[in-house]
């Protein structure tokens, strides 16, 4: 039986790789699932759809950047081969689950579990940026949301084909030849669309647009058209998150999204150490309004035996805020109060 892209089902390539079904298809490649009859396991082969001379470089360069990192969060490369025809083809880890694309369609995820499925990608980025490694096309298509029995669910990262590695020497524009643009415009950072140079900063945008839509259940940026979109992600603010979001979170995707790269986080480190920051009180300590209210209840029993104590006397109005002039100008009342002084 023919599968498309011309791989057929039965086929083995390079002597050992048995394949089996297509498993998914991107802009550029064919993926197919197909097993590893030396090691008799389950594995992913991603051929190019043209033997062009720009593609083939992609594809080497996509298997050398994925060699070289080793976070877990990463889809792991076993091997890199040549077809008959002279396409390349790179032998991937196989992912059992789905592009986290299919997750978004069902609309927005709770806080916890956006912070939960976001962390490993923005390690895995940390780790990619120190290696001098930028992603450049971070998006839900290349995010496989990896279904493990008895474990929790957990994205893992995939297709560093348009990734610029250090020292940057490449084409770092998204543009093709005929002005068509790579990837889903929505998750392009402004200086990718203006042509500009990617940097670390450039995933810290594409991790800010993809923790907004996890939260929204829409990107921040949207339009009919490519045109549109890149003109509002270029120039406009982006759409307000639900009011219920996270106001830690809702600061980090403000910071992520900051058009001026300079302005954003620096790496996927530093977008992972305000997720944590964000997850760890959760479990490590009480909420700071319990203790809030901890503290006016204590300084509230004194009145209350004073006022039992004095028959009922009147206490003045200042009781109710005196203890938060200690813990701050926040905890102030806007106006000066114009009750009487006490002790008179
Ligand atoms: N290792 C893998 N395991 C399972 N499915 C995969 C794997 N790699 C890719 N796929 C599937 O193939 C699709 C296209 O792969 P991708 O590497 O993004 O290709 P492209 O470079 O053409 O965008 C993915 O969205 C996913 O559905
Ligand atoms: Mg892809």
């Amino acid at each position: 039986m023919q599968t498309p892209g011309t791989l057929q089902t039965g086929a083995v390539l390079a002597g050992r790789y048995r394949v089996e079904s297509l498993l998914g298809q991107g802009g550029m490649a064919w993926v197919f699932r197909a097993v590893d009859t030396h090691l008799d396991r389950p594995v992913a082969i991603k051929v190019l759809r043209e033997s062009a001379a720009a593609h083939t470089e992609r594809l080497r360069r996509e298997a050398r950047a994925a060699a070289r990192l080793a976070h877990p969060a990463v889809v792991g490369i076993h091997d890199l081969g040549q077809l008959t025809d002279g396409r390349p083809f790179i032998v991937l880890e196989f992912i059992e689950g789905e592009p986290l694309s299919r997750l978004l369609a069902e609309g927005a995820v709770p806080a916890a579990r956006a912070v939960h499925l976001l962390s490993p990608v923005a390690g895995a980025l940390g780790e990619a940026h120190q290696h001098g490694i930028i992603h450049r096309d971070l998006k839900p298509d290349n995010l496989l949301l990896q279904r493990s029995p008895g474990a929790a669910d957990r994205l893992r990262l995939l297709d560093f084909g348009i990734a610029a590695i250090e020292p940057v020497g490449e084409d770092q524009s998204r543009f093709t030849s005929d002005g068509s643009v790579f990837g889903t415009p929505e998750y392009m950072a402004p200086e990718q669309a203006m042509g500009q140079r990617a940097t670390p900063a450039t995933d810290v945008w594409a991790l800010g647009v993809l923790l907004h839509t996890l939260l929204a259940g829409t990107p921040p940026f949207t339009g009919k058209h490519v045109p549109e979109i890149l003109y509002k992600l270029t120039q406009t603010a982006p759409t307000p998150l639900p009011m219920d979001a996270p106001r830690h979170l809702a600061a980090l995707v403000a910071d992520c999204l900051q058009k001026d790269p300079a302005l954003r986080p620096a790496d996927g480190a530093a977008v992972l150490a305000r997720l944590e920051a964000w997850a760890a009180p959760a479990t490590a300590a009480p909420p700071r309004r319990g203790r809030c209210l901890w503290w006016v209840a204590a300084a509230a029993a004194p009145a209350a035996v004073a006022c039992a104590r004095g028959g009922g006397r009147r206490l003045p109005r200042w009781w109710a805020w005196r203890p938060g002039r200690s813990s701050g100008a926040a905890t102030r009342p806007r106006r000066r109060p114009r009750w009487p002084r006490w002790p008179p």
